[in-house]
This record gives structure tokens, sequence and C-alpha cells, in this order.
């Protein structure tokens, strides 16, 4: 095995420890996924209730898809409706009270996250689009090869399917938060993401440990967001080859990549090209002003 000299290490800021980790190519396998700085600087117009309008869109597809799987639905909890309806969807049968607790935390966070912004959106808070659940997934079955994919059938499906929605709004908040002026907004967002990424971070280590069949489907959806959201190689299932665990994607510097929301649009909608304005879960597109791939 190669020996990383202390030079080396020096030169790639790595402690002891990380070379360690690096001379048996934990961290030399994310080297593959380089930052992409033109995709980050793109749509640099928005202003922070414009960013935050398209946050609130993914919130209001993350609640109601992690409810319905509880059983229940935003409007339910809420009392009231935040615009058009959404489809689809139904209580999932869990098996496992342990993932079914997990599953809870996270709808109680994403309720939380509803509010949370359209707090800071207040009057201008984006009324909630059309969403279809049926739809959207069906387009994310075909599209992955995953025929029997069903994420309210089953239990691991549903993880799958949290994994879909999660992985997207972590990259986007990071892709977003240069483009944010407000400095108590880039901290409302550093919190989202942060929630999200633990979200993810728990879903994803369900998925390593559930063994080889769901570790393939993880990694055929990684590949269908992969083939949609522009030519960078950005997307990463939770499992590399080896076997290794994956459960932060990240760039060549440990933290989390970032894609711009145009790209998270070409995934939500299904479709890579630009100037999509509708598609997948979103039958008639997101509201707000960002909006369009
Ligand atoms: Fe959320
Ligand atoms: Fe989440």
């Amino acid at each position: 095995m190669e020996q990383i000299g202390q030079d080396r290490r020096s030169l790639f800021g790595l402690s002891n420890g990380q070379a360690a980790l690096a001379a048996v190519g934990v961290l030399a396998a994310s080297t593959a996924f380089p930052l992409n700085e033109a995709v980050a600087q793109q749509a640099e117009s928005s202003t922070d209730v414009d960013l935050f309008n398209f946050a609130l869109n993914l919130e209001y597809l993350e609640t109601d898809y992690y409810l319905r799987g509880l059983g229940t639905t935003v409007d339910v909890v809420f009392r009231t409706s935040f615009g058009a309806p959404v489809k689809g969807g139904r209580k999932v049968q869990f098996s496992n009270p342990v993932r079914e607790g997990m599953i809870k935390n996270i709808a109680g966070n994403e309720v939380a996250h509803i509010n949370f912004v359209r707090a800071i959106t207040g009057s201008q808070a984006s009324k909630r689009p059309p969403i279809d659940m049926d739809a959207g997934f069906a387009a994310v079955a075909a599209a992955a090869g995953l025929s029997d994919f069903d994420p309210f059938g089953n239990e691991m499906d549903f993880f799958l399917g949290g994994m879909l929605f999660e992985d997207v709004g972590i990259s986007v908040l990071k892709g977003s938060a240069r483009k944010l002026r407000s400095l108590t907004l880039r901290e409302s967002a550093a919190g989202l993401l942060g929630s999200e990424g633990y979200h993810m971070g728990a879903i994803r280590s369900v998925i390593y440990k559930m063994g080889d069949t769901w570790r393939s489907r993880a990694a055929a959806i990684s590949e269908f967001r992969d083939r949609l959201d522009g030519p960078q190689d950005l997307d990463q299932p939770p499992v590399k080859v080896g076997a290794l665990a994956n459960i932060t994607p990240t760039n060549q510097n440990g933290i989390a990549f970032g894609r711009t929301p145009q790209h998270a649009l070409n995934i939500i909608y299904g479709n890579p090209a630009q100037g999509i304005m509708a598609g997948g879960f979103f039958p008639e597109g997101f509201n707000g002003r960002i909006r369009s791939t």
C-alpha cells in the first residue's frame, strides 16, 4: 500500500487520521465528484424569497410524502389546504417499529419546515402546486428500470423514495446558499440543510444495512438522477464499488455537493432538457419564480 508522506498530507490539509483513511482509499473514492463552479453560479439573480419559495415547493412534496406513508396528509395535519390537491400515496405497512419511528421523526421535521419556510416567505409564500405522487414515482420507476418500484407498497421502497427527495433537497440548499443576501436567511438555510442532511444520513444508513437488493435499487435511483441533472457526475449511491459505505455523498473536500435549482427541477420533473416547466411529480410545475429547468 502506498504511504502518504508528510508533504502530501500537509498539501491536502489532512490530519494524520484522515491521511490514514486516504491511504486505504476511503477519501480518494470521493475525488471523482468535483465541484462545478459554473453550475453553482447560475441563477444569481434570484431573490431570497424566490429561493425559499423554491424550497417551499420541495417541502410540500416531502411532507406529504412522509405523512401519506404514515396514513395522513398535510391538509389533515394543518387543517387547511396550502393550495392545489396532492394525488396518490397510501399508508405504508411498516414491519419494523424502529424504521417507522425514524419516518415519524422525519415527518415531524418536515411539517415544521413548511411552517418555517412559510413564515420566512410571509405574504409572498407560494401556494402548493398540484402534486401527483403516482405519476412522479411511475416516471422514476420507468426511467430507473425498476418496474416494481412502489414507495408506498413496502417499507424499503419508502426509504428509497425518501432518498430520492432528500438528496435533491440537500444539494439544492448547498447550491443556493451563496445566492442568499440576508445573513439571517443564510442561517435559516444552513439549519434546513443540516436537518435534511440528518434525514438523508438516517435513510442512507438503513439502505446500506439492508443488503444487496436495496443497495442496487438505490444505485438505480442515483443513476436516474445523474442522467437528468446535467453533464456532471454529481450523484452518488449509498454504496460504492467494493461495498464501501457512502452515507455522505460529498465532493473532494468531504462536504455536501451542490446543485442548481434548475438541475434539481430536471430530477423532480423527470426531464434532462432546459426550459422544462412541468412534469413528473408536478404536472403544472413549481409555483414561484424559479420553476423552469
Ligand atoms: Fe424538509
Ligand atoms: Fe427531509
